[in-house]
């Protein structure tokens, strides 16, 4: 066998294929989707937009019908509550998808791939409720995820609908990242674009990876006033916690991302950004020498609750910006004929003991 090839822990700084998505420059402090720079775009661009940028270089839209279909809205009439977002996206892409990417044309994954960006956000909001929802199509993406995601009634308001289309716009994409890895792999397969969402899906559930803006705003409310910030920061450094909403795996300057959010919170909730730029700053100063800056979800987790975004969603909210990317990145991935097969040292018991 081939002598293996020995890389850093967790791959980083290894590169496994080219893509044409988007790119993330981490020592400068950058990110672009197609060579189109995603901080000066955000907060003027529609999602729906964005997502055709991203999507592929045709032009065509990325989003279409948000409407469920039969056999999902059948599912919720049956089971209500007891389906989650990773079941529930699992059910309809099962009724969506044409077949295995290897069975395929493009352009019927193509059309797969805006079905299921399309219905998201509606899965979303029908599994928060515990019914099937009815998506009003004279409403933008984001206005109408607003809609039917908000506790209050009625429509969102253009304040509320600008800030959560900003964020949406800055996370659809973001390099190699864990999700979007996974679901390349699981292209590579030859496996059907539901396998390769529900399975990114479920890396993104990770607080490692989407998963920790609770739980940044978790640390808000125990920090609860501006002055407390560097104490109770100090603190959390002594008993030896990260602070959350600080670092990056590839940023080593400021994410570019939370600069942009930072100005769209004093706008909605000057307030609370206001406590927000306390802990940033205390972090500052905490972390001086290290390399560790704020990072996006330091302010979307305040953004997306004073847009009226449920906590219980806001992984979920993510995953709807996010779909697109990895549709992208499986329209890439289905055009290699190479399975992503890696191999690993075998530090066990040795073998023929048996
Ligand atoms: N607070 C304190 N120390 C930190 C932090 C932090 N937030 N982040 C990293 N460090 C320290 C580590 O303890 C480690 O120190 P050591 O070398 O003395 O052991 C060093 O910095 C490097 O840490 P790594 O885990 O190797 O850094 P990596 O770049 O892989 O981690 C990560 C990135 C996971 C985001 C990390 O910074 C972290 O845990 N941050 C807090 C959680 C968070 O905010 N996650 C959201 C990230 S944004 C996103 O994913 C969309």
């Amino acid at each position: 066998m081939a002598e293996l090839i020995e890389v850093p822990p967790g791959l980083a700084g290894v590169a496994v294929t080219y893509t044409r998505v988007g790119d993330v420059l981490g020592d400068e402090g950058l990110f672009h989707y197609r060579g189109r720079s995603v901080v000066e775009l955000a907060q003027e661009w529609s999602f729906e937009e964005m997502a055709a940028l991203v999507l592929d270089e045709s032009g065509a839209p990325a989003v279409g019908a948000r409407d469920l279909p039969a056999p999902a809205v059948a599912a919720f009439d049956a089971l209500a509550t007891a389906l989650d977002l990773r079941s529930a996206l699992s059910l309809v892409a099962a009724s969506v998808c044409s077949g295995p990417l290897v069975d395929i044309s493009p352009a019927e994954l193509r059309a797969d791939a805006v079905r299921l960006i399309s219905v998201l956000p509606t899965l979303v909001a029908s599994v928060h409720h515990g019914r099937a929802l009815v998506p009003d199509p004279a409403l933008s993406h984001a206005a109408d995820y607003l809609r039917m995601v908000a506790a209050a009634p009625g429509a969102p308001t253009p304040q509320a609908v600008r800030a959560l289309e900003t964020y949406l716009n800055l996370t659809i994409d973001h390099g190699f990242n864990t999700g979007t890895f996974a679901a390349r792999v699981i292209a590579s397969t030859g496996a059907d674009l539901g396998a390769c969402l529900v399975g990114a899906l479920g890396a993104l559930s990770g607080p490692r990876h989407g998963a920790v803006q609770g739980r940044v705003l978790e640390m808000f409310d125990a920090i609860g006033e501006p002055a407390n910030a560097e104490d109770w920061m100090k603190a959390e450094l002594r008993s030896g916690r990260r602070l959350l909403g600080f670092g990056h795996a590839v940023y080593r300057v400021t994410d570019p991302r939370s600069v942009c959010l930072a100005e769209v919170l004093a706008e909605v909730d000057p307030a609370r950004a206001a406590l927000v730029e306390a802990v940033a700053a205390a972090g500052g100063r905490l972390l001086a020498g290290r390399r560790l800056s704020p990072n996006v979800d330091l302010y979307s987790s305040v953004l997306l609750e004073a847009c009226g975004i449920p906590r219980s969603l806001f992984t979920a909210t993510f995953a709807v910006s996010r779909i697109v990317g990895w549709c992208a990145h499986v329209l890439e991935q289905a055009e290699e004929r190479k399975v992503i097969r890696p191999a690993a040292y075998y530090v066990g018991a040795p073998p023929g003991r048996g």
